[in-house]
C-alpha cells in the first residue's frame, strides 16, 4: 500500500496535499448523480421506435389485446422470454412492470396463502429468517425489512454465495424461508454464480418444506464484453433433484426497453405457475397487454433482444472503462481499494482497504457527487467493515467520468490518510 512505511509527518503532508486538491474539486460546482443504475437518456432512446411500433390491438395468436383476459401474459411474450432463458413457456408468468412488484408480491402470497396448496402460511411462523448473500440489492432487502424478517448476511465468494454457509443455515434452520440471488452479474458486484454454486442451490437440503430461492436474474442479457458470462439453468438443474418447486425465477425488459414501463416475468414449476395464476386471479383482471403487444412487436426474437443490448452495450461499456482505468491506476495500484471487474451489469462495487465508505461518500457528497448510501448493499444498512460502496456509471455522460473518477479518488485517499492518522 502507497502509504506504507511512511511517517506521521509524511502522511499528515499527504493529507494537507489531499485537502487542498479537494477543496479545489469543490470549487467546480460538480453535480453529479452516480447513486442508482439508471440507464442514460441515450440508452433509452435505442428504444425510442417502440413507442412507434404500429399495433393494431391483436397479438399474431389472435388474442384481441384490447379487451379483458389472458391473465397470464400473451404467448408472443411467453415465448420470448422461454428462448431468452432456456424455460418452457407454460413455466413462465408474464407481470406487469416491474419484477421488483412480482418479488414483494409473491412474499406476500406466502405469508397470507403459504407457497403451495396446502402450505402454512409464513404469517403463522413464529419468526421468518432471510437470507441475504451481502454486498447485495438494496431494494431486495427493503422487502425483507419490510415484512420484519430476521436477515442474515451471507459473504459473497467470486463464485457466488459462500455456499459451506448457505447450506449450514439453510439445513439447521427452519424457520429461514428463502434466500435472495442476483445469479448473473450480480448488484452491485457484477459476479455470475459459478456451475458448482447453482448445483449446490438445487441440491439445498433445507429444514423447512416451505424454503424457496429468489432467483433475480435482473441482468440475463446485459453483458459488457465479447466474453460474456454464462450460468446454469437452475430451473433444469433443480429438476434433476426433484426440487423444482423450490426456486423463482424473476427477470424483465426495464433495463432493455424502459425501466418502469417494461414487462416483467416470473418462472418456476408449471405446478407453482398454477398455484400462483389461481391466486393472481382473484388479485387482478390480468397485466398490461397492450404494452406485451408493443413489445412483442418490437424483440420479435431471441436475436432481436441481443442485437439491441449490443446497442446498450455500445452506449455503456466505454463509461465503465473510464472508470475502471482511472481506479486502477489510480486507487488499485496504490493498494488503497479492491474490485471485481464486472463483464456485464449496471455496476462496480469497490471495498476501500482503509477509508471508511460513510466518510468517502460524504466526502464526495459535499463536494457534488452523489453516491449511493454507505452501506445499502448489506441488511439493516450495516456494512460491518464500512468498506462497500457502489459505483453506477451509466447514468452520466463520458464528459463527467473524470471528473468523477478525479473526486472519487482524492476522497478515499483522504479518508484513507485520516483512518492511518487516527
Ligand atoms: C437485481 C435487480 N433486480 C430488480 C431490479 C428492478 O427490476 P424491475 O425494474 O423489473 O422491478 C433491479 C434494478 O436495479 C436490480 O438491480
Amino acid at each position: 500500500m502507497v502509504y506504507e512505511g511512511k511517517t506521521k509527518e509524511e502522511l499528515s503532508a499527504l493529507l494537507e496535499k489531499e485537502r487542498k486538491a479537494y477543496e479545489e474539486i469543490k470549487l467546480r460546482g460538480i453535480n453529479l448523480d452516480v447513486s442508482r443504475g439508471k440507464p442514460a437518456p441515450e440508452q433509452l432512446d435505442i428504444s425510442a421506435e417502440l413507442l412507434n411500433t404500429p399495433i393494431n390491438g391483436f397479438s399474431e395468436s389472435g388474442i384481441d389485446c384490447r379487451n379483458y383476459g389472458v391473465l397470464d401474459g400473451i404467448p408472443e411474450i411467453k415465448n420470448l422470454f422461454a428462448e431468452l432463458l432456456d424455460i418452457k413457456p407454460s413455466e413462465i408468468f408474464v407481470g406487469g412492470n416491474s419484477s421488483l412488484n412480482l418479488m414483494y408480491d409473491l412474499i406476500m402470497k406466502f405469508m397470507i396463502f403459504g407457497t403451495g396448496e396446502g402450505a402454512a402460511p409464513w404469517k403463522d411462523a413464529e419468526e421468518i429468517k432471510f437470507l441475504c448473500p451481502s454486498p447485495g440489492y438494496d431494494r431486495h432487502f427493503a422487502i425483507t425489512e419490510n415484512f420484519g424478517f430476521k436477515m442474515i448476511p451471507v459473504t459473497m465468494t467470486p463464485q457466488g454465495p459462500d455456499m459451506d454457509e448457505v447450506e449450514r443455515l439453510v439445513s439447521s434452520d427452519s424457520s429461514i424461508k428463502g434466500i435472495w440471488c442476483v445469479p448473473m452479474y450480480s448488484n452491485p458486484q457484477g459476479i455470475s454464480y459459478g456451475d458448482e454454486t447453482v448445483r449446490r442451490f438445487a441440491a439445498l437440503k433445507p429444514a423447512a418444506s416451505d424454503f424457496r430461492i429468489f432467483w433475480d436474474n435482473a441482468y440475463f442479457v446485459h453483458h459488457l464484453t465479447d466474453t460474456p458470462d454464462s450460468i446454469l439453468n437452475i430451473l433444469e438443474e433443480c429438476k434433476k433433484t426433484g426440487r423444482e418447486d423450490s426456486v423463482f425465477i424473476f427477470a424483465s425488459t426495464s433495463k432493455i426497453s424502459f425501466p418502469g414501463a417494461g414487462i416483467s416475468v416470473m418462472a418456476s414449476s408449471e405446478k407453482n405457475i398454477a398455484y400462483l395464476t389461481r391466486l393472481i386471479g382473484a388479485q387482478t383482471i390480468g397485466y398490461d397487454k397492450i404494452n406485451q403487444l408493443r413489445h412483442a412487436a418490437f424483440f420479435k426474437s431471441a436475436a432481436d433482444v441481443h442485437n439491441h443490448m449490443k446497442r446498450h452495450r455500445d452506449i455503456m461499456y466505454p463509461k465503465f472503462l473510464i472508470i475502471e482505468k482511472s481506479l486502477d491506476e489510480g486507487l488499485l495500484a496504490e493498494g488503497l481499494i479492491t474490485y471485481h471487474k464486472p463483464n456485464g451489469g449496471y455496476f462496480i462495487s469497490v471495498d476501500t482497504t482503509l477509508a471508511s465508505a460513510k466518510r468517502v461518500v460524504k466526502l464526495c457528497l459535499e463536494a457534488g457527487l452523489k453516491l449511493t448510501p454507505a452501506g445499502s448493499s448489506y441488511p439493516y444498512h450495516i456494512d460491518p467493515n464500512d468498506s462497500n460502496i457502489r459505483l453506477a456509471p451509466t447514468f452520466i455522460g463520458e464528459e463527467s467520468l473524470s471528473e468523477f473518477g478525479e473526486l472519487f479518488s482524492c476522497a478515499v485517499r483522504i479518508s484513507s490518510l485520516e483512518k492511518l492518522l487516527g
